[in-house]
Order: structure tokens, then sequence, then C-alpha cells
């Protein structure tokens, strides 16, 4: 698998909110999208699934995954795509889930969508469910009865049970506590080593990147000022904006210091 994004804009109207030259992502990687609010980081990863445009944007350039170019292409194969061979986790975890629906239903939904039977639909949910530490009953909840850690989880079981080879997780440990967060990565490493997903981690936390990325590419205000592998970058940015995110992080200065 690689995803090759070229020449990628995001605009609303006449502003311009993402303008990527270039980004690849291939197996088993995982490459952190990092930068300030409102940098561009989101509208990127809603680009990629292409979602963008329900926000009232407008997409240009290149996206293509294995050579296909998604950028252009019509819904209906859009959607196969998306959950089928890209999956994302969304900022706001339990908002994106339809709060009418009990999860099961959603789950059963997708995999069915995506050519499960009833029958290995309800078999396959129970396992990812297990497969990210979540109690299968979990499955008879609305999305509002889940805290934000089981959301985040119940997200990447969806992925997991898609067997989708990209994940886009955008944020998806910034609004838990410390302990949940870690659990989070874990579960993301695993589903690299074991599924070799590849995955596209946006965070604005550095420390965490530094953790668990292979690359970082730094974005500021819709462009990507600094790219390569994440311990080069962290620990000698050549870009001065790099310079300041790191900065502001102490954790990753004393370590660099010590
Ligand atoms: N629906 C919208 N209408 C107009 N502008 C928008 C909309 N959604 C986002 N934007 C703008 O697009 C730019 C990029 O937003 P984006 O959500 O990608 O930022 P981000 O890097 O994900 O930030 P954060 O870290 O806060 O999530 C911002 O300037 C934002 O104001
Ligand atoms: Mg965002």
């Amino acid at each position: 698998m690689t995803l090759e994004i070229r020449n990628l804009t995001v605009s609303f109207d006449s502003r311009r909110v993402v303008d990527i030259d270039s980004l690849e992502l291939g197996d088993a990687e995982i490459v952190a999208l990092a930068g300030e609010s409102g940098s561009g980081k989101s509208m990127t990863a809603l680009a990629v699934v292409g979602l963008a445009s329900t926000k009232g944007a407008t997409v240009a350039g290149s996206i293509k995954l294995d050579g296909t170019e998604l950028i252009g292409m019509p819904q209906s194969e859009l959607r196969a795509i998306r959950g089928g061979r890209i999956s994302m986790i969304f900022q706001s975890p339990v908002s994106s889930f339809d709060p009418v629906f009990r999860i099961g239903t959603i789950f059963r939904g997708a995999l069915q969508l995506h050519g499960a039977s009833r029958a290995e639909a309800r078999d396959r949910a129970a396992e990812a469910m297990r497969g990210v530490m979540l109690a299968p009953e979990l499955l008879d909840r609305y999305p509002h009865q889940l805290s934000g850690g089981q959301a985040q989880r119940v997200a990447i079981a969806l992925a997991i049970a898609l067997r989708c080879e990209v994940l886009l997780a955008d944020e998806p440990t910034s609004a838990l506590d410390v302990t949940v967060q870690g659990e989070i990565l874990e579960l993301l490493r695993r589903l690299r080593e074991q599924e070799r997903m590849a995955i596209l981690f946006i965070s604005h936390d550095l420390a965490v990147v530094a953790e668990l990325c292979d690359r970082v590419a730094v974005m500021r205000m819709g462009r990507i000022v600094e790219v390569g592998p994440a311990a080069e970058v962290l620990r000698a940015p050549s870009d001065p904006y790099t310079r300041e995110l790191i900065a502001s992080v102490p954790k990753l200065t004393s370590a660099a210091a010590g």
C-alpha cells in the first residue's frame, strides 16, 4: 500500500487552508502530522477520506492510493474505499458516530456494506471489540453512553474489523487521561506490527509523536514546513517554527539537553 499526496490544496472560498506539495505514507509506517491549532491537519485528513467537501471546502490536487486517484472519484466508489481500505478516527470520537444507532448496528452496517454477511458481521464486531479490550456488550450501547476512551477504541476496533490498510487518526488521544492515552498508543503500535496498518497520526503533542512515529511532517498555516524521521526532526529541527514547537514541550527540551 502507498498513499501519495501531491499538490493538495483545500480552500474555503478563496481562503486556502491546506497547501501540501508532497506527503507519502507506506505500509506499516506511522507518520505524524503535527502543528498548531488551525494549521490544517484535520482538513488534510478529511480530504484524504473525501469528506472535506461535506464541510464546504474545495479540494484540488492529487491523492493516490496504490496509483488510483481519489480526488474527483464518485462518492459511491469513495464510500467503498472509505471504511474498506482507509479508515478515520475523528477528533471528537463520540460525535463521529450517528447518535440514533447502537454501536453494534453501526458496526454491522459498516461490515455488511463492505461485503460481510449478517452472521460474519456479528462475529467480527465482537472479535474486534475484544481486540481493543472492550466488552462486546458495549455493542448494545448508544454512542453517548461511551466514555471518550471507549469511543476511540470502538473507532479503532471498527478499522480492525474492516481490515483497513490505512488509518487516519485525528488527535486520537488528546481528550483522554494519560493512562488511557498510553493504552491507545499501545494499540496503534500493535496494529502496525500485527496488521501492517499504515497510520497518519495527527497530533500537536510532540512528546507523543516522538514516542510513536517513524516520520513527522510539521504543518504551519496549511503548509508542511519540515518533514523527516521523527527522532531527527525532534533532535535537530531545521525549521524555526519546528524549533518553536519543540521549545514549547518541556519534556522534549529536557530530554535533548540530558
Ligand atoms: N467548516 C469550516 N469553514 C471554514 N473554515 C474552516 C472550517 N473548518 C475548518 N476551517 C478552517 O480551516 C483551517 C484548518 O482547520 P483544521 O481543522 O484542519 O485545523 P487543525 O490543524 O486540525 O487544528 P486543531 O489542532 O485545532 O484541530 C482553520 O483555519 C479553520 O479555521
Ligand atoms: Mg484538527
